[in-house]
Formats: C-alpha cells, structure tokens, sequence
C-alpha cells in the first residue's frame, strides 16, 4: 500500500527544516515507498511547481544526508500543494478529493501531520472529522500532532477529548521529538539488551540521578510563545519527563507500543506529589540576564528560562533517590545528557578520605556528542594509593553508518508510517505530566514561590543553583 503524507502548516519553519528534510532522506534510502506522495496544506496561495522550487533549497540545506538532485526531482515530483484555511469546511472537502484525485489506489494509507499554530488543532481535528478524513475503512488514517499538547491539565484533557470525536486513540501520534533522538532509543538498549546494568539500576546502588538539558540559544524572536510558556511547559512537560521515564521504566514484557507506554506510565504515577513547603526546597527557578530585554517580553515578566526540580519516585526500584531535572536557556553549551551517580564505596581505603563523590557514574550523552561514558577509580600510575577517575567512552556516531545520525523526524515519520507509536506520547501520558507540572507552576505564581535567580548567559544558569544542590551534598555535573 502507498501512503500519502499531508502536512497542515506547510508554510511553517517546522515543514521547511525538518519534516520535508526528513521525508526527503527517507526515499533517498528507500524507506518511502516511490509513489509516496507529500501534500503541504496551508492558506498561502502557492502552485504545487512553486512550493516544490521554495522547498528544494531548505531541503538541501536541512536534508544531513547527501543531497543530489537527481534524487530531489525523483523525490518532489510526488510533493504537491493544497491552499487551504483550517477555519473552512469546505476546504477540507476539497483537500479530500483532491487527495483522492492523485492517490492512485482506492486503499492508500495516510498520515496528517498537525504542525499547525497550537491554537488550531482541535478546529482541524473537528473539520477532518467533519470531512471524513479520519475515515479509515480505506486504508490507515493516522494524525501526529506537535507539541505543545495543551497548555496545562484541563487543556489536554478537553483537547484528548475533541480527537477522540474524530480519531480513535489507536490513530494518535503526539509527538515528542526528544523520543525520536537516536541516542534517546539508545537508552532502551543500554538497559534492556544488557545484564550487567540491570541489577545495579535501583536504589541500592544508585545515589541519584540527574538530567540535563542545556541550551545555548535564548529565546530570539519567540517571545509571544515563550513568556507564556516559560521553561518547564517547554522543556519538563515534554522532553525531560520523557527521559526520566526511559531512564526509570520497568523493562516492558515485550518492545510494544502499548506495554512500553504502560511501563512509562507507571512512572508518572509513582512521582511524589510535592506539598507546601516541598516547592520552595524541591523546586528552584532562574531567568537569565536580559531576558526582560527582548522583543515581545513584557515588562517584569517573571517568566523562567531555567529550573531544577528534585523529584522522587515512590516504588520499589526508585525508593528515595532523587532525580534531579534541569533545564535552561542561555547555557554555557547545549547538552543533553542523564548521569547516574552511584554510590560511593561504603568504606573508602585509599586516598583523601573526603573526597565526594567518587567518580562511579555512568553518564549517557545524548546530544551533541552522542554516546556514553562510564567513570570509574583507578589507581594514579607511580605513586602511591590513590586514586582518580578515568573513562570509559563510547562514541554513538563512531559507529553510525557514515558517521550521521538520522534527525529524530526520521524515526518519528517512519514509525507513524508503519503504525508504530511506541515512541509517541499516549492520551493518559501527557496528562500525567501536566498533572506533575501544573502544581509547580501554579506554586511558581503564588506568594510562596521560590526566588527566581538571575543568571548571566554563557554559563550553567544561576550560581544559586550550585549551592542548592551542594546543599543537598551533591554536584551537578558541569561538562561540555
Ligand atoms: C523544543 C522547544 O521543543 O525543543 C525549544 O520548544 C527547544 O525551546 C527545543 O529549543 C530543543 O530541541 P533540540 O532537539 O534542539 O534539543
């Protein structure tokens, strides 16, 4: 069965640098089967030749792999346009016979890609319904929808709620791009295709956990999304709740859509609900120098651009050990990486007594520079007993085909595709996650909230947030 790829918001950033790159490197290996066809809806007025010429040049300069143009004519003279306004009816009954018209078999599968302003979802969900798009008795119809998936608790719910009207849960893809990261996927193999880690990932040995997300860029241009969003529904909704997931899930009985995603779950259940004071000691927030400076940024502006979260998971495996959760904008370097810190040797005989902690972490390094290290004590050569840590490393991209790591698009494209939604987020995830993100924010804009630290960019956000940790008498690990 040929499939076709419809994109809503064909005129958006999202489309030009990562879904046609993406779709783009998929039939240049051929994963795509070579009638596929990628229509771009949006209401510019384009010619299907037009769209095809604006998208060539950001698909040679976003596409990683080798671009030839050969491949691109081959590749675009299945791409085409469809004007059309989200608020309209009747342009969804067009785009349905127009589909119809260059699908060459009545059984072709489809995919609508959401990559729309957030504010239109449910009104394009509503009219594809309406239009009989999500009619699925002739081949698969499946919708990805971007983030953010709502804005908080009740939006996600009504928003579940008005797709369920039109598509069924088994037909949803919410996507996370973090969870199409090669190095992310890695995760499940370093813990689940080894023996050596499995007994040795719990509470017995593992002191804490800590996971980073650094960036680099502030916030540019984004201000009418960001100041209203602010750190944790960008980043901790999303993206670092996910890792936490991967890095805290039981092994699934069976690499499944629904059992991986049952096992994810359960970890957002098990999260420790935080209570009164526990915000202000749990929870520490910055905003980095010169963020009340950008265009769009209202005047005193309390948004935060950095935060910290110490969060617990009450079960078995995860007993009292903190995970500790950053994120920030406006970093010394963009890193994203998860250190699991285990415990020191519960009597040390060599060295400074004092010297905390040991070097026994395990650090999984998931961008830039993919890979994982695992730090240990050796002996310092010709001298006495003492010890330092060294590295084990592994390098991700070393053993890349090529040296390039697929863009995550890639892998979440070809997985909704195939009808495989193991990494894409299900209805009852993403309002857990809100419901762990919510109380923060609303203890964040009541009179008990935390202070918010400035930070001047460049760095590893406040220095407060040293001591804050260290209070606790650890140290983020601070490595580039
Ligand atoms: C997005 C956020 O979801 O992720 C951005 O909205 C952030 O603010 C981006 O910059 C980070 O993604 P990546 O893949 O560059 O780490």
């Amino acid at each position: 069965m040929s499939d076709t790829i419809v994109i809503f918001g064909a005129s958006g950033d999202l489309t030009s640098r990562k879904l046609i790159p993406a779709l783009y490197n998929l039939f240049a290996k051929n994963r795509l089967a070579n009638d596929s066809r990628v229509v771009g809806v949006s209401r510019s007025k384009f010619e299907h030749e037009q769209w095809r010429a604006s998208l060539r040049e950001t698909t040679e300069k976003f596409s990683s792999d080798s671009f030839t143009d050969e491949t691109w004519e081959a590749f675009s003279q299945n791409v085409f346009y469809h004007p059309g306004d989200i608020k309209n009816p009747d342009d969804f009954v067009s785009l349905e016979k127009f589909l119809q018209s260059i699908e060459p078999e009545k059984s072709c599968g489809r995919v609508y890609y959401l990559s729309t302003m957030p504010q239109l979802y449910e009104t394009a969900i509503a009219q594809m319904g309406k239009a009989g798009l999500a009619d699925d008795s002739n081949g698969y119809r499946r919708v990805i929808i971007e983030k953010p998936f709502g804005t908080d608790l009740n939006t996600a719910k009504a928003l579940n709620e008005s797709i369920h009207h039109a598509f069924r849960e088994d037909q949803i893809y919410r996507i996370d791009h973090y969870l199409g990261k090669e190095t992310v996927q890695n995760i499940f193999a370093l813990r689940f295709a080894n023996s050596i880690f499995e007994p040795i990932w719990n509470r017995n040995f593992v002191d804490h956990i800590q996971i980073t997300v650094a960036e680099e860029v502030v916030i540019g241009r984004r201000a009418g999304y960001y100041d209203t969003s602010g750190i944790l529904r960008d980043m901790f909704q999303n993206h670092l709740l996910q890792l936490m997931m991967i890095t805290a899930m039981e092994p699934p009985a069976k690499y499944d859509a629904a059992l991986v995603r049952d096992e994810k779950v359960k970890v957002l259940h098990s999260v420790r609900t935080m209570h009164g004071s526990d915000f202000a000691k749990n929870t520490f927030r910055g905003q980095y120098d010169g963020y009340l400076q950008e265009e769009g940024v209202p005047a005193g502006s309390e948004t935060a651009t950095f935060a910290g979260l110490k969060l617990y998971c009450d079960n078995w495996r995860w007993k009292n050990v903190p995970f500790y959760l950053r994120s920030g904008k406006g970093m010394s370097c963009r890193t994203t990486q998860i250190v699991i810190q285990f415990k020191n040797v519960p009597h040390i005989l060599f060295g400074e007594k004092t010297r905390e902690p040991l070097g026994n972490r395990l650090v999984i390094q998931v961008q830039p520079a993919e890979g994982i290290q695992l730090h240990f004590e050796t002996k310092v050569p010709d001298s006495e007993m003492k010890t330092r840590t060294s590295t084990l490393d592994f390098s991700f991209r070393h053993t890349a085909n090529g040296g390039s790591i697929p863009d995550a698009y890639q892998r979440l494209l070809m997985d909704a595709i195939q009808g495989d939604a193991s990494l894409f987020a299900r209805g009852d995830e993403v309002e857990l996650a809100w419901s762990i993100i919510d109380p923060i924010i609303a203890a964040w804009q009541s009179p008990a909230a935390p202070e918010l630290f400035s930070y001047p960019t460049g760095l590893w956000g406040p220095t407060e947030s040293s001591d804050w940790i260290q209070s606790q008498k650890r140290e983020w690990f601070d490595v580039c």
